[in-house]
């Protein structure tokens, strides 16, 4: 692996492998094996499936359903679990009649789709009544935060793949001279530099990607008639909300 592999992050990976991914998966989503198993599930931006392999484990009948055009490499990462179908295709038309599911997942996927809110509001629409729905999207940090992100994505998101990949190379440099000196943590109230050269390549690279707050994650879920039932807040990056009403949803921000 070159740092770069998307297919297989989350599998063989050094940092993000099978032996850490439920955990993370969990953390996430706040779904534990009894909320999955031999529910109905939909993982909504499965990506190449890394957060889908700990529910499908779980024994969930999983659809994940997945934009873009790695939906091969994804369903060839899935092959072993009879109880996953990988779709492809858009979560603002979503190929499932209305209350189907009964659970919903998304994970690091709404704010990258231009509208978080309605993108909630459409797989709200899949879920049946009392079923439950986790939504992890990435917070808003503070105002410099906010504006050096802006800066820095201004150029990055317009870099061609190897020049995105140079400049990845060295803030991933960076991040491990601010682990040495030990104040990675305190330069991340500044700037987003993850510790894994992928998450760095995806986050600038990404050509949208809206910050939120938690007041409107909640403001989106109780849109869709639902009630918090747990939340989970480690700011700026990580937050999650848990809803139960009629319809059960969690939401964490990342
Ligand atoms: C940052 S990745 C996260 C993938 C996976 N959930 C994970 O955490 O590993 C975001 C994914 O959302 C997908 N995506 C973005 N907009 C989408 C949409 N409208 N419908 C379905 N998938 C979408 C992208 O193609 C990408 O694979």
């Amino acid at each position: 692996m070159n740092g770069f592999e998307y297919s297989r992050f989350g599998w063989d990976d050094p940092v993000y492998n099978l032996q850490n991914a439920e955990e993370i998966f969990r953390a996430k989503s706040l779904l534990n094996n009894e909320a999955l198993a031999n529910k109905l599930v939909l993982d909504a931006g499965c990506g190449n499936g890394r957060y889908s392999y700990s529910a499908a484990k779980s024994g969930a009948q999983l659809f994940s359903l997945e934009l873009g055009d790695g939906v091969d490499s994804t369903a060839e990462n899935l092959a072993e679990f009879p109880n996953v179908q990988v779709v492809q295709g858009d979560i603002f038309h979503a190929p499932f009649a209305d209350n189907t599911f009964d659970v919903i997942y998304s994970i690091g996927v709404l704010m990258h789709t231009g509208d978080a809110r309605k993108a909630t509001q459409r797989l709200a629409s899949k879920l049946k009544i009392g079923g439950s729905m986790s939504v992890h999207v990435y917070g808003q940090g503070n105002p410099f935060y906010e504006y050096i992100d802006r800066t820095i994505r201004k150029r990055t998101i317009h870099l061609s793949a190897p020049e995105l990949r140079r400049f990845t190379q060295s803030a991933y440099r960076m991040r491990q001279w601010l682990d040495r000196l030990g104040v990675a943590d305190q330069a991340s109230r500044l700037v987003r530099l993850d510790s894994h050269p992928i998450s760095i390549f995806s986050w600038y690279g990404a050509p949208i990607a809206t910050h939120h707050t938690y007041d409107e994650v909640k403001g989106w879920l109780a849109e869709s008639h639902m009630t918090i039932v747990d939340t989970a807040n480690q700011p700026p990056r990580l937050s999650a909300i848990r809803r139960k009403s009629d319809r059960q949803s969690i939401g964490p921000l990342s």
